[in-house]
Formats: structure tokens, C-alpha cells, sequence
């Protein structure tokens, strides 16, 4: 029995004469195994079983845990800040070359002053100063690694033209970043703040034949709810 594994291992005096075991070889046994603490603050209370049962390791008797690996989100959804300059300069200049054109930054003025255009950012999220037809909305942008690879626009409510075409929220994944998942981490993390706005459809729309955009809303939960087609928009 000595060195033959855990099963059988007792620390009772008639499993020991059972199994043959002089007095010495019981105590050098105990020795190894002492039936006092171990180092976790259990008691060492090995059961006197041969077979583990559920949920308890087959050979070794002692409790199993299960653990998982989650990878936290390496993209952070967060509002512009003045600090992002030079990456959102250079996220809009990719976005010129991108075709189909698609507005990444609204009323943006390469000339003009980054903070001020930050603060205005800031007050449409509270409803202020917004432009024509725009209703308060949130501006985020995606980060990677210090680096702007997208953005995200929250409306807080829709207009006609929301309803009909532009819906709830927009995004957009600068053309060198996409295919990474980060349109889709963008969506997810969106998701609480439509939540905390009390937004409770969450209305998103896209081209027929947009499939990556299709398929970011469909992986974030999205049902398709209709097909319309716009004339007036051809
Ligand atoms: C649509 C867009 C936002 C997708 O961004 P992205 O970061 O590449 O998207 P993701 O990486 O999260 O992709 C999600 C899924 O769609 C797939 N996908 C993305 N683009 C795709 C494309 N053009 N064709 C086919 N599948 C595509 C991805 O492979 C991924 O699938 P997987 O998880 O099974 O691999 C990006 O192409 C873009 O910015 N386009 C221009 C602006 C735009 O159309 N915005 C949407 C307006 S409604």
C-alpha cells in the first residue's frame, strides 16, 4: 500500500491492520499526509472511499473547481477627449479614402480648434447647441492600444429620419481595423447606456448589402424586424 495512491488512504486503526501495514509504515503515512490543517485552512478529512464522487477529483478525493478564462475587452468605449487629436485627425483622413464615403466625424473642421470641437461633442450629449435637425446624442470612440480604431454615434431619442433610415446608433470601424470584432465590442458596450437612457428598442439600420454591419447587429443580439425600400433616397 505504501506509495500506491489515494485510494484507501484511512487514518483509522482497523483499515491499517486490514490492509497489513505495520505501525511504522502507518505513521510514516501519516507523517505525509497529517491529518491536522493543510495549507488552504481545511481540515485534512480525506474521505474512506475508493470511488470520488461527483464533483470531487477521481483520484485525489479532494473538492474540484471549474475555472474559466475571460479576456477583458481590449477596446474601451469612451467620449473623445482633447488628448485624441493627432489618432482622431488621422481616423478622419482614412475615412476620406474609404468608399462608399461614410461620415465619421459630424461637423468636423480640420482647421478648426480640436478642443472646442470636443466641447461641442459634449454639450449635444446634453441637448445643447445641436444643429438643425440632430437630437441630443452621444459621440463615442472606440480605443485600442492608445489608438482611435472607430467610433460609435448614440442618438437619445429618434426624429423621422432616424426612425425611417438612421436609427438609434451608428458606427463605423476605421478601414485598416476592420474585421477585428470591433464594431461588434462597440455595439456590446453601448448596449448598458441605451439601457440607462430607458431606450428600449434599440432601433439599428443598414443597407441590405451591407454584411459586415448586418452581421455586427445580428451578433449583438439584433433581430431583423423589417426590409423597407426608400425611392427617395436612390
Ligand atoms: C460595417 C463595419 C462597421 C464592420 O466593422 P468591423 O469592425 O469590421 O466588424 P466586426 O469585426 O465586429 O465584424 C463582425 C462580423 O462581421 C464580419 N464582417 C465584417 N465586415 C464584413 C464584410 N465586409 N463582409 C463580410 N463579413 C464581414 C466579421 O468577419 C465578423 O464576423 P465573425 O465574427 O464571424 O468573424 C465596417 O465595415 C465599417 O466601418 N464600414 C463602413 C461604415 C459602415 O458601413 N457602418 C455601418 C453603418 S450602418
Amino acid at each position: 500500500m505504501k506509495g500506491s495512491g489515494d485510494q484507501g488512504w484511512t487514518f483509522d486503526g482497523a483499515a491499517q491492520k486490514r490492509h497489513g501495514d505495520s505501525d511504522r509504515e502507518s505513521s510514516e503515512r501519516q507523517l505525509r499526509h497529517p491529518p491536522g490543517k493543510v495549507t488552504d485552512g481545511r481540515p485534512n478529512q480525506r474521505p474512506n472511499r475508493t470511488v470520488a464522487p461527483l464533483g470531487r477529483g477521481a483520484t485525489s478525493g479532494w473538492p474540484r473547481r471549474w475555472a474559466g478564462k475571460m479576456k477583458m475587452p481590449r477596446l474601451e468605449l469612451r467620449p473623445l477627449q482633447v488628448e485624441d487629436e493627432l489618432s482622431f485627425r488621422k481616423a478622419v483622413d482614412e475615412f476620406r479614402h474609404d468608399t462608399p464615403p461614410w461620415e465619421f466625424a459630424f461637423q468636423y473642421d480640420h482647421l478648426g480648434n480640436f478642443s472646442e470641437y470636443v466641447n461641442k461633442l459634449e454639450n449635444w450629449s446634453h441637448g445643447l447647441e445641436l444643429p438643425g435637425n440632430f437630437v441630443p446624442n452621444s459621440f463615442y470612440v472606440g480605443v485600442v492600444d492608445g489608438l482611435i480604431v472607430g467610433r460609435l454615434s448614440l442618438r437619445h431619442c429618434l426624429n423621422n429620419w432616424l426612425r425611417r433610415i438612421g436609427g438609434h446608433i451608428g458606427y463605423g470601424v476605421i478601414p485598416t481595423q476592420r474585421k477585428r470584432g470591433y464594431a461588434t465590442d462597440m455595439l456590446r458596450q453601448v448596449l448598458p447606456i441605451c439601457a440607462k437612457l430607458r431606450i428600449e428598442n434599440v432601433l439599428l439600420t443598414c443597407d441590405v448589402d451591407n454584411i459586415g454591419s448586418r452581421q455586427v447587429i445580428e451578433k449583438c443580439g439584433g433581430v431583423l424586424d423589417k426590409i423597407t425600400d426608400y425611392p427617395d433616397l436612390a
